[in-house]
């Protein structure tokens, strides 16, 4: 089906780079604690989410060769806004010189790619150049005195700019879904600090992950053994891995980095598939299974046809 088309990718992390010791130098953990139970080792922490989105935004624009103001929308993916009120993509349209409307989509972690969809959804209706960005500072609302939290998350962004196609659009199918019954399980009041059942939320997120992402590929008439990559939501190393064994994908075809960003939220997955390019494993014609999932609890599941 027509749709859009991935023209240029960017990402933009921090430059304060905050390790496991540096944490366990004053919290009660260790690096040995954080590795076993997370598969993180390092975390980019600092910046606002206007910040880093306008640097991965500016990248992803240069990586496709297209100016800002030939850019037709923004969408900003953030559950950490700069304010409440406006937007933070109305800061990033700003400052990017972006030619077209702006707006925010909070579906927390699985924000970016409720955003690709959304996207997908407009090139339809004839929106002709989009501009997705995933950005989050999930530190500056962390109690990072709390060593259950402190430990997991970072700050960062990824961005992708997406042009309307005629032919076949890279977005083969997806699978949106919420059940709000469990909002309790993560959250952050205003003013206040995130709050995270991290046993429960574990426990959802490999349900989730699986039971979308077998939902997408069936909606595109594949199977998990046709996915060449699998990118999911960069929250903790054995949900990925868990969940990656259930569907029965190999772990060679998995894109793992949060060993070097923690939980990026939203960023999470644009910045892996940013990884991924850099390192040669996203090559024209990958089929790639996006799987987010967090606070709500929203999740989001989508193939790709890559063809960057
Ligand atoms: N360092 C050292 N010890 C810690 C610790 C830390 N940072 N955090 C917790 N502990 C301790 C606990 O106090 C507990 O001690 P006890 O056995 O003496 O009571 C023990 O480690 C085990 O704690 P538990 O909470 O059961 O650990 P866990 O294996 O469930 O791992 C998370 C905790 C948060 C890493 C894990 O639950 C998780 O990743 N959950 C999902 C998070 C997620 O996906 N969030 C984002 C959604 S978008």
């Amino acid at each position: 089906m027509p749709g859009f088309s991935i023209r240029g990718l960017g990402s933009a992390v921090p430059d304060k780079v905050v390790t496991n010791d540096d944490l366990a130098a004053r919290l009660d953990t260790s690096d040995s604690w954080i590795t076993e139970r997370t598969g993180i080792k390092q975390r980019h922490m600092g910046g606002t989410t206007s910040e880093l989105a306008v640097a991965a935004g500016r990248m992803a624009l240069d990586n496709a060769g297209v100016p800002a103001q030939d850019v037709d929308l923004l969408v900003l993916a953030t559950t950490t806004p700069d304010e409440i009120v406006p937007g933070t993509s109305a800061t990033v349209q700003n400052a990017l010189g972006v030619g077209g409307g702006a707006f925010d989509v909070n579906a927390a972690c699985s924000g970016f790619v409720y955003g690709l969809v959304v996207a997908h959804g407009l090139a339809l209706a004839g929106t002709r150049r989009i501009l997705l960005v995933g950005s989050e500072t999930l530190t500056r609302i962390t109690d990072l005195d709390d060593r259950t939290l402190a430990v997991i998350v970072g700050d960062g962004a990824g961005a992708v700019l997406l042009e309307a196609t005629d032919g076949p659009g890279d977005l083969i199918s997806y699978d949106l879904g919420a059940d709000g019954s469990l909002r309790h399980l993560l959250h952050c009041p205003h003013g206040g600090v995130l709050y995270m059942d991290g046993k429960e939320v574990f426990r959802k997120a490999v349900r989730v992950v699986v039971d979308s992402s077998r939902a997408a590929l069936e909606r595109a008439g594949l199977t998990p053994g046709d996915v060449d990559l699998f990118v999911p939501h960069q929250a903790n190393a054995r949900i990925i891995s868990a969940a990656a064994e259930r569907l029965g994908i190999p772990p060679e075809r998995c894109v793992v980095t949060i060993d070097r960003y923690g939980n990026t939220s939203s960023a999470s997955i644009p910045l892996a598939l940013a990884d991924a390019k850099s390192s040669g494993q996203l090559t024209p014609g990958t089929v790639v299974l996006l799987s987010g999932f967090g606070g709500g609890m929203t999740w989001a599941s989508a193939v790709l046809s890559w063809k960057l």
